[in-house]
């Protein structure tokens, strides 16, 4: 199939009532196992990667390698930047050929965050590309650093914040927070009700980590039709890895690698089914 704007994969997901899995990625074998599940499950997907990952995983090394996964392979898949925090790195994604950029100013005021979204929106325009945004403040941190605390999206900002940006999909903060959360998370479905009814951009869902397959589900009825997966992925990368050295004298890069592929394959693979509503 082929490298697809994100647009056009949240088009697909809301005919169809389900959600995209948007998968971040920190190397080539994280890469290859979430499209290893994705075409075994006939599925698109969103590969993507955060800004505050471009110290470990830089984005001229990692972005062209996304991108030629996405063309090689036999299912659609979307290339995405994850919470872009300059509008310089968003231009760069940009340049490099990503079909879909974040631009993250949730932690701005209202209109500053309009503003700078509608300047994204109209140079992303240039690139034909797609452009998600956030509104609230989803909890915990993409990285390492401050926790941030939980802001709920106000419904009736979110309508001006669509109407104002002309952004094509809108990261909503119900009580979802990024990596592991310390308890299991209460979702407010009351507010993702309000703004689904609302609003008619595409709705996405952050730290999708620790989130039930029930909640999931839930929130996909609900309008959400982007759900991003980093953490579990890291994490199941890590125990593979961890699981193969420890049963290994001497460990062999190949066989490690191999390993890698296949912690994140089988995460993917799990939330993709969940996401699809796909039953074994
Ligand atoms: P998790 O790390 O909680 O899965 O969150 C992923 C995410 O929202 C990336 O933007």
């Amino acid at each position: 199939m082929a490298l697809v704007t994100m647009k056009k994969l949240l088009c697909e997901a809301e005919r169809k009532k389900v959600a995209v899995g948007a998968f971040s990625v920190g190397n080539m074998e994280m890469v290859m196992g979430a499209v290893r599940a994705a075409e075994e499950l006939n599925t698109p997907i969103i590969l993507q990667i955060a800004e505050v990952r471009l110290k470990n995983s830089p984005l001229e090394l990692m972005g062209p390698m996304m991108i030629a996964a996405a063309k090689n392979s036999k299912v659609d898949i979307a290339v995405h930047l994850d919470h872009g925090l300059k509008f310089e790195t968003v231009q760069k994604a940009l340049e490099l050929g990503f079909t879909s950029v974040m631009f993250d100013g949730s932690l701005l005021e209202l209109d500053e965050n309009i503003k700078q979204v509608h300047a994204v929106v109209a140079e992303a325009y240039k690139y034909g590309a797609t452009v998600e945004a956030e509104l609230g403040v989803v909890g915990g941190n993409e990285g390492e650093g401050k926790k941030h605390e939980i802001l709920c999206t106000r419904p009736d900002d979110a309508v001006k914040f669509c109407k104002e940006t002309g952004v094509d999909a809108l990261a909503v903060a119900i009580g979802n927070a990024h990596g592991n959360y310390p308890v299991s998370p209460e979702l407010r479905f009351d507010v993702l009700e309000e703004i689904y009814n609302k609003v008619s951009t595409p709705l996405v869902l952050h730290g999708g980590t620790g989130i039930s397959d029930e909640q999931f589900q839930h929130a996909i009825k609900l309008g959400v039709r982007k759900i991003n997966i980093a953490t579990a992925s890291f994490d199941h990368l890590a125990q593979y890895a961890k699981a193969y050295c420890d049963t290994k004298e001497k460990a062999n890069y190949f066989e490690l690698s191999a390993q890698e592929v296949q912690g994140v394959y089988e995460n993917v693979k799990r939330h993709i089914k969940v996401f699809n509503f796909i039953n074994d």
